[in-house]
């Protein structure tokens, strides 16, 4: 069954590369990013996990742990790692989970028979502090995925999740934000006291509150 917004995101026990986790647990009261690679020892997945252990502390800083996932054994990603920090330059510094019974790509559905009936495709879930699915997107196996729209897109969770506004399209951390079109002007007078600037009634802008 197809994983939605706003489900939890199921959780279970797993071997990882930094010992066994129980999913929600492991979690805590952070946020999560879990994502799947197809397979091991292939370039493009060397070349994201590279990146993903270089902005680490990206997602450290937004109180987000990271987890990648491969249907390879863990003893497989082990020696992997070596060749990833070796042509990378840093040593990947999060969990990978071993699933080669696809426990976990089955729960999350990440295989999609018609592209690949034994591999993953590259998923990426960012889960939310309560454990519900916040944000899922689908790649294909031949494209490298941009973790810095990821970093982009936690930064708009966690400022929505705060704050009554949406964030506009390419919005980047700073740059002014929608009033939620759920919110009355009545309601955005007592929310938003520095004011706003109607373009329409429905597209109200402001600055990214603090
Ligand atoms: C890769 O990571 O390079 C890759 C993996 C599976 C299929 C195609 C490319």
């Amino acid at each position: 069954m197809a994983i939605r917004l706003g489900d939890t995101a199921p959780d279970f026990s797993a071997e990882t590369t930094q010992g066994k986790i129980n999913f929600h647990e492991w979690l805590g009261d952070s946020w999560g990013v879990l994502f799947s690679h197809p397979k091991d020892f292939t370039p493009v997945c060397t070349t994201e996990l590279g990146y993903v252990a270089k902005i680490k502390p990206e997602f450290d800083k937004r109180n987000v742990k990271v987890v990648g996932l491969s249907v390879d054994p863990v003893d497989s990603h082990n020696k992997w790692e070596a060749d990833i920090a070796e042509t990378q330059g840093t040593p990947v510094n999060f969990p990978m989970i071993g699933d080669p019974e696809r426990k976990v790509s089955g729960l999350y559905d990440m295989i999609h028979p018609n592209a690949n009936d034994t591999l993953t495709v590259r998923s990426v879930f960012v889960i939310g502090p309560d454990k519900k699915v916040k944000l899922s997107i689908t790649y294909p196996a031949s494209t490298g995925r941009n973790f810095d729209e990821i970093l982009r897109v936690i930064d708009s969770l966690q400022l929505t999740a705060k704050h009554k506004v949406a964030t506009p399209a390419n919005w980047k951390n700073g740059q002014d934000v929608i009033i939620g079109s759920a919110v009355s002007d009545e309601d955005a007078k007592i929310l938003f006291p520095q004011g706003w600037k109607t373009v329409k009634s429905y597209l109200r802008i402001l600055p990214q509150p603090k």
